[in-house]
């Protein structure tokens, strides 16, 4: 008889630091969690520069079309100056085109037409709502480099 309240009493006991230690931990994990609407902290994997060109072929052809993490993009020279933006039409997403550069001296969107100033990315004509997003970009010796955004 004495025994066995002896062993309930342990058996309380313990169950009783089993359960405040259950209650300590997701007390613990529950005060490390975001807050439902509060900013959620984003890194990127690749927050380098991301090499795209060399300068000797920018200035063989004029342009550069490159995909920069599955988007396309586009480098300039326009009139000694380098150019860089977000190739992706804003009318539909169609990557834009420098082919058209030499004959109509804008760049194209091959889907529906829209055309954009080479030098500032902007608007000129057809569907599309805006102009294109330019990309900051370095160059190292004779690379060329796009920053991340
Ligand atoms: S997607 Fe470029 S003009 Fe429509």
């Amino acid at each position: 008889m004495f025994e066995d309240k002896t062993r309930r009493r342990i058996f309380i006991a313990r169950l009783a630091k089993l359960l405040f230690g259950i209650f300590s931990l997701t007390s613990i994990v529950s005060a490390f969690r975001l807050k439902p609407g509060a900013p959620k902290r984003v890194v990127s994997l690749e927050a380098r520069p991301i090499r795209v060109a060399s300068m000797a072929e920018l200035m063989q052809k004029g342009y550069v079309a490159f995909n920069l993490r599955g988007r396309p993009g586009i480098l300039l020279l326009i009139e000694e100056e380098i150019h860089a933006f977000d190739a992706t039409c804003t009318h539909m997403g169609c990557p834009v085109s420098g082919k058209s550069l030499k004959t109509k001296g804008v760049l194209e969107c091959p889907c529906h037409g829209s055309t954009y100033d080479p030098a500032t990315g902007a608007r000129l004509s057809g569907p599309a709502p805006r102009g294109l997003s330019t990309l900051e970009f370095e160059i190292r010796g004779d690379e060329i480099y796009i920053l991340p955004q």
